[in-house]
C-alpha cells in the first residue's frame, strides 16, 4: 500500500499543473498508464489562446468563447479561463519556458477558428504541447512521485469518499494507493472513434472509473470533431493545426471549389462544429478534400511537426494540398465539478478534460484546452496545497475478485457504432439503436468492479460504458446545439 497527500491520475498539462501547485505543501504522486509523454497535450499543436497582445482584452477572448460556446458555457468558469490565462502562463515565462518570438523579442501570436484577435501563443512553431509539457515535468520532476506503466482500474470508494485507487502495473500486479485527495486528470475519450487526433490510450478511463464510483456528469453529449486530421487511405495520420487555416489555407474540393465560401461569415475561420459539418455532407457524396496551403510563406519554417508528418506520408509541401477530414477531437462534457474541481464524491476531484465545469458550453474554442487545463490546474493545485489532512479512514480489506466471463464486443465495434450512429451528425432513431447496442452487454445494468476484469476486458468495458454515456446524454438534448447536430429521420 502506497500513501500520499495527493494523488493525481494522469500526466497531460492540467495533472501537471495541480502537482507544481500542490508540491510546495503536500506529499504528491501522479500515476499514468503510458509514458508521461504519451497523451493528447504532447500532441497539441496550435497553442494557448491568452488575451496579452496589445489591443486584445480579456472581454474580448470570453465573448469568443461564449460565442463558440453557443452560449451554454458556464459564465463564471469562463472568467476565470481568460482572467487567469494571463496570470499563469506569465508564471510559467518566468520560470523560463519561451513562447514563439520575433527577432526583437516580442511574442508572436497565431490566429485559430473564431478567435476575434490573433492570441494563440505557440512554441517550436507547431510543437507547443510537447515543448510545454517537457518543460513542464522537468520542474516538477525532483518534488514528485511519477508512476508511469500502471493503470488505474478503479476508484476506492468508503463510506461515501474517496480513500485511493487501485492498479495494474504490465507485469500484472494490483497495487493500492491511499490518499487524501485524489484527482482524475485522465483527458478525452477519442479512442472510442476510430478517426481521431487523441493519443491512442484515451479511451475515457476517467469517465468509466468515475461512473462506477457514483459521480455526476455533466455535458456528456458535445464530442468535437477537428475538421483537419491528415487523411490518407481512409486512415488518419494526425492532425492538421487549425493554426494552418489560421495563416490563410483553405479547404477545398478535388475539384478546386472552396467548401466554406458561402457558409459562414469566418469561411474557413467557422467554429469547428460549422466546418465539421460542412465537410461531412461533402464527404458523404463521396467527395475528397484537401487544405490548399498553397498561400503560406515559409510553411516548412512555422509548421515544423505538420511538414514531417506529411513528409513522412509522401505529401509534397511545395505541391500544396493535403488531404484532410474530420475525426474525433475534444469532450467538452465530463465529470461535473465545482470551479475548484471538486466532483460530487467527497475527495474526489477532476480537471482538464476528463472535468466538466462548462467553459466550453457545446464546442470549444481553438487553443482553450491546453489554457483550462493551465488554469484550472494551478487553481486546484493551490486549493489542495491549502487543505488539511483528511481523517483517515481505517482500510477495508480489498477482496481480491475473480476475474468475471463476459461476452464483449471488440473496440473495432465500438468504434464503428460510435462514429456511424454518436457521430458528427446524429439521428434520434440512431442513437436509440446504439443505446440499446451497448445495453445488450449489461453496461448501465451489470454492477462492475474494474479488479474483475482482466486487462483487455477493462479497456473494452471502460469503453462500452463511457460509449452508453454519452449516447444517453445524447438523447437527452432533442435539439441541436454546437457539437450535437441532430438530424431528421428521412422516410
Ligand atoms: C489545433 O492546433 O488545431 C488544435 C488546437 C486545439 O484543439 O485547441
Amino acid at each position: 500500500m502506497v500513501k500520499s497527500d495527493v494523488l493525481i491520475i494522469g500526466s497531460g498539462i492540467a495533472g501537471l499543473a495541480v502537482a507544481e501547485k500542490a508540491r510546495h505543501a503536500k506529499k504528491v504522486v501522479i500515476l499514468t498508464k503510458k509514458g508521461s509523454l504519451d497523451g493528447n497535450s504532447a500532441l497539441a499543436q496550435g497553442g494557448v489562446a491568452v488575451a496579452m497582445q496589445a489591443g486584445d482584452h480579456w472581454e474580448a477572448h470570453f465573448r469568443d468563447t461564449m460565442a463558440a460556446g453557443c452560449q451554454m458555457n458556464d459564465s463564471k468558469s469562463v472568467s476565470l479561463l481568460v482572467q487567469k490565462g494571463p496570470v499563469y502562463v506569465k508564471e510559467w515565462m518566468e520560470k523560463g519556458f519561451l513562447f514563439d518570438h520575433d527577432s526583437g523579442g516580442r511574442l508572436l501570436f497565431g490566429k485559430e477558428a473564431a478567435h476575434e484577435h490573433h492570441r494563440i501563443l505557440h512554441a517550436g512553431g507547431d510543437r507547443t504541447g510537447l515543448l510545454l509539457m517537457s518543460f513542464m515535468l522537468q520542474e516538477i520532476k525532483e518534488h514528485v512521485k511519477l508512476i508511469e506503466n500502471e493503470t488505474v482500474i478503479d476508484l476506492l470508494i468508503e463510506q461515501q469518499r474517496c480513500t485511493g485507487v487501485c492498479t495494474r502495473n504490465e507485469a500484472g500486479e494490483i497495487t493500492y494507493y491511499h490518499a487524501d485527495h485524489v484527482v482524475l486528470a485522465t483527458g478525452g475519450v477519442g479512442r472510442l472513434y476510430d478517426l481521431t487526433s487523441n493519443h491512442k490510450s484515451l479511451s475515457g478511463d476517467g469517465l468509466a472509473m468515475a461512473y462506477r464510483a457514483g459521480c455526476d456528469f455533466k455535458d456528456l453529449e458535445f464530442i468535437q470533431f477537428h475538421p483537419t486530421l491528415l487523411w490518407m487511405n481512409g486512415e488518419s495520420k494526425g492532425l492538421i493545426s487549425e493554426a494552418v487555416r489560421g495563416e490563410g489555407a483553405v479547404l477545398k474540393t478535388a475539384k478546386g471549389k472552396p467548401i466554406m465560401a458561402h457558409e459562414h461569415p469566418l469561411k474557413d475561420l467557422a467554429p469547428r462544429d460549422v466546418v465539421a459539418r460542412v465537410m461531412f455532407a461533402y464527404l458523404q457524396k463521396g467527395e475528397d478534400l484537401y487544405l490548399d496551403i498553397s498561400m503560406i510563406q515559409q510553411f516548412e519554417a512555422r509548421f515544423p511537426f505538420i511538414t514531417q508528418l506529411c513528409v513522412k506520408h509522401g505529401i509534397s509541401i511545395s505541391e500544396g494540398k493535403i488531404p484532410v477530414a474530420p475525426g474525433a477531437h475534444f469532450h467538452m462534457g465530463g465529470v461535473k465539478t465545482s470551479l475548484t474541481g471538486k466532483t460530487t464524491v467527497a475527495n474526489l476531484y477532476a480537471v482538464g478534460e476528463v472535468a466538466c465545469l462548462g467553459v466550453h458550453g457545446a464546442n470549444r474554442l481553438a487553443s482553450n484546452s491546453l489554457l483550462e487545463g493551465l488554469v484550472f490546474g494551478s487553481r486546484l493545485g493551490e486549493h489542495l496545497a491549502k487543505q488539511h489532512l483528511v481523517d483517515s479512514i481505517a482500510d477495508a480489506a480489498q477482496p481480491l475478485l475473480p476475474v468475471r466471463k463476459l461476452k464483449l464486443p471488440t473496440e473495432a465495434e465500438i468504434q464503428q457504432v460510435m462514429r456511424t450512429q454518436v457521430g458528427i451528425v446524429r439521428k434520434q432513431q440512431s442513437l436509440e439503436a446504439a443505446k440499446s447496442w451497448f445495453e445488450s452487454y449489461g453496461v448501465g445494468d451489470l454492477p462492475m468492479k474494474g479488479v474483475q476484469l482482466s486487462e483487455e476486458q477493462l479497456n473494452i468495458w471502460n469503453m462500452l460504458t463511457v460509449g452508453w454515456l454519452i449516447t444517453s446524454a445524447a438523447l437527452k438534448r432533442t435539439v441541436s446545439i454546437g457539437a450535437h447536430y441532430l438530424q431528421k429521420e428521412s422516410g
